[in-house]
């Protein structure tokens, strides 16, 4: 996480990044309430991150804080999917459109999507679900 007024402007490095808007107003309806304003980043990513099983809660707060046709990446483990097919079609129900995908990796998929419009009110009619993670004993 990023330490307002420190991490975000590193004049030393020559580097200065724009903050985005924080909010400090609504509390989404799943209760995840990343301080985000809505519609106010460009880009997100969700690298072997979608872990809880309320995955589709993530990804319409993600929507919500993405501008219109902002880029949403995902990148998780191959064997959690049971079929991509369905993965795209419910991410296209929360209101992404699948621009590109790398499932020939053995470990890891990939997929770029665009924000084509809200999540809807109601995310248990998407039915977004991925296998569990499951840690290999070596
Ligand atoms: C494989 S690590 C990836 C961490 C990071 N995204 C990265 O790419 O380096 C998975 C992370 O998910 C977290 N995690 C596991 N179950 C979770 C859950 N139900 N809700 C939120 N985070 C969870 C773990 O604590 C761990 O930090």
């Amino acid at each position: 996480m990023f330490n307002e007024d420190e991490d975000w402007n590193d004049e030393e490095e020559g580097q200065v990044l724009s903050k985005p808007a924080l909010s400090n107003t609504k509390k989404a309806s799943s209760g995840i309430n990343v301080p985000l304003n809505d519609a106010s980043v460009d880009l997100a990513v969700f690298c072997l991150s979608l872990m809880g099983t309320n995955l589709a809660d993530f990804l319409a707060e993600a929507n919500r804080v993405l501008k219109k046709r902002g880029v949403l990446k995902i990148a998780e483990v191959a064997s959690r999917f049971d079929n991509v097919r369905n993965f795209i079609t419910a991410l296209s129900s929360l209101g992404f459109k699948m621009v590109s995908k790398d499932t020939e990796n053995s470990h890891f998929y990939s997929f770029e999507f665009a924000k084509t419009g809200k999540a809807p009110e109601n995310l248990k009619k998407v039915g977004l679900q991925l296998k569990p993670c499951v840690y290999k004993k070596r």
